[in-house]
């Protein structure tokens, strides 16, 4: 257990499975108590329980992160039980398989809610709390097909790159009206495997992609992500802000 001196505190959005999880455990085995937001109270329970088995606090915050007044009573509730925090983690997101002559308006804004909104929503409750204690790191998850658009084939089309694209924007902006106290940053994964159930493109395609398409013959795993999270949240000293990193193992043809 840390002491009030050492204690470091992260929120983690989209903490309960997935690449959300395996970030917050790695950080919980760096000593950094975590508060989870999700909406899967049953997952999040699980991984509280693991990253107190690791020895640090968990809290857990069921929350919606599109919605903005929710992401500022979680930042409130996690300042009056820790009294910081140092690092938030913005991983919540949801694909939108729709292409643009399927998908509705309601659809659209409720994929640019969930992927994008939620980050100038935490970003915004955990702002002024990092400024006041004079630093803190934020890294939100963009994807690959931020810069690709993705494949045709893929679960996530236009309106999921519209908002990934729009984090990047976001990040390096934020960088700049952050800095120097905040570093702003952004990760990129290529196709990642994770515990979802039946995730179609890994099913489909995932084996078939990293032999024709990937320089490292593999798909991606959470703890690929989660040690360049670990890196952008404590690395001392630290020259990078305003950036986004591809976690892809260079899958090229995505
Ligand atoms: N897995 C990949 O191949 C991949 C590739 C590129 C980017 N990403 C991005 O990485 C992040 C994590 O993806 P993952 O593969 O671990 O997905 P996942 O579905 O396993 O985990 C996402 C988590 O976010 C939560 N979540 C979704 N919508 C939410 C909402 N409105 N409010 C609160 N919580 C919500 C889910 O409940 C889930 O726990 C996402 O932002 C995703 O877009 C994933």
């Amino acid at each position: 257990m840390t002491n009030d001196q050492t204690r470091k505190v992260a929120i983690v959005t989209g903490g309960a499975r997935g690449i959300g999880r395996a970030c917050a455990l790695t950080l919980a085995r760096a000593h950094y108590d975590i508060a989870l937001v999700d909406l899967l109270v049953p997952e999040m329970e699980r991984t509280a329980g693991e990253i107190r088995e690791i020895g640090q606090e968990a809290l857990i915050f069921e929350a919606n992160v599109a919605d903005f007044r929710r992401a500022q009573e979680v930042a409130d509730a996690v300042v009056s039980k820790f009294k910081r925090i140092d690092f938030l983690l913005n991983d919540a997101g949801r694909p939108m398989p729709k292409g643009i002559l399927e998908i509705s308006e309601q659809e659209f804004d409720d994929t640019i809610a969930i992927n994008l909104k939620s980050c100038f929503n935490y970003i915004r409750a955990v702002a002024p709390t990092m400024l006041e204690q004079g630093g803190g790191r934020i890294v939100s998850m963009s994807s690959l097909n931020a810069h690709s658009g993705g494949v045709t084939a893929a679960v996530s089309r236009f309106a999921y790159a519209s908002a990934k694209a729009g984090i990047l924007g976001m990040t390096r902006a934020l960088a700049k009206e952050l800095g120097p106290t905040i570093h702003v940053n952004a990760i990129c994964p290529g196709l990642i495997q994770t515990e979802t159930p039946k995730n179609p493109v890994i099913i489909e395609r995932g084996a078939q992609i990293a032999q024709a398409g990937v320089a490292l013959r593999r798909i991606g795993q959470t703890d690929d992500v989660a040690q360049l999270v670990l890196f952008l949240a404590t690395s001392e000293p630290c020259y990078i802000t305003g950036q986004d990193f591809k976690v892809d193992g260079f899958q090229y043809n995505m």
